[in-house]
């Protein structure tokens, strides 16, 4: 019964999604990416914006930025059911641009439709843009990136974009360093198995 008003729910919710045009970037798109990954899960991980590849396919992080984040997510066993990968704008940007004010600002409802059906415990923000749109101040990645902080109950963490990775092969090690922080804060959270154990 519960499981049936959760499909529901969710129908409701990507209806709202597809056919949103509470900004300009509905104008444009392909597709409005909404997320990959379990409906309901412990891990929510928060990008900027689809790209090319994700307005084509309609998913979020499809593209090499989600390769990346895939070999990552992969590395430390997370399993598709552990994480929902979503975007802070559900629209493409033109020429990927950065999202403006207005346009997160726009989708900020959605956004906060999804977590309610998402009801994650640990949230990890994909570089600057979702730093800003969760906090409402610009971060200094190199000093808030990769720590833990708590707030309403979730525990979040920032790290460095994939596609910034891409640019620059040393940020890869950052990344794949809070990754593995995000890996045992669920295992310490009593959420996932241990990496090692049986279980696994
Ligand atoms: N970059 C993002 O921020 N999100 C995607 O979905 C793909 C690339
Ligand atoms: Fe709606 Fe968000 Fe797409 Fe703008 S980006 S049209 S608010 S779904």
């Amino acid at each position: 019964m519960a499981e049936e008003n959760i499909k529901e729910q969710w129908k409701r919710f990507e209806e709202n999604c597809r056919n949103c045009t509470a900004c300009g970037l509905s104008a444009a798109r392909t597709n409005v990416v909404i997320s990959r990954g379990g409906r309901s899960a412990p891990l929510m991980l928060i990008g900027e914006a689809p790209g090319r590849d994700e307005d084509i396919k309609g998913m979020p992080f499809v593209g090499k930025s989600g390769q990346l984040l895939q070999n990552l997510l992969e590395f430390y066993n997370f399993s598709p059911k552990d994480y929902h990968i979503c975007n802070i704008v559900k629209c493409r940007p033109p020429e990927n641009r950065r999202p403006e004010a207005s346009e997160i600002m726009a989708c900020k409802k959605l956004l906060a439709q999804q977590f309610s059906l998402v009801k994650p415990k640990v949230i990890v923000l994909l570089g600057s843009t979702a730093y800003e749109a969760f906090y409402g101040v610009k971060p200094v990645m190199r000093d808030v990136r990769g720590v833990f902080t708590e707030r309403k109950g979730y525990h979040i963490m920032t790290t460095f974009h994939p596609a910034f990775a891409l640019r620059n092969d040393k940020m890869k090690i950052p990344i794949y360093e809070d990754i593995g922080k995000v890996r045992r804060k669920l295992e310490e959270l009593d959420i996932l198995p241990g990496i090692d154990s049986d279980e696994n």
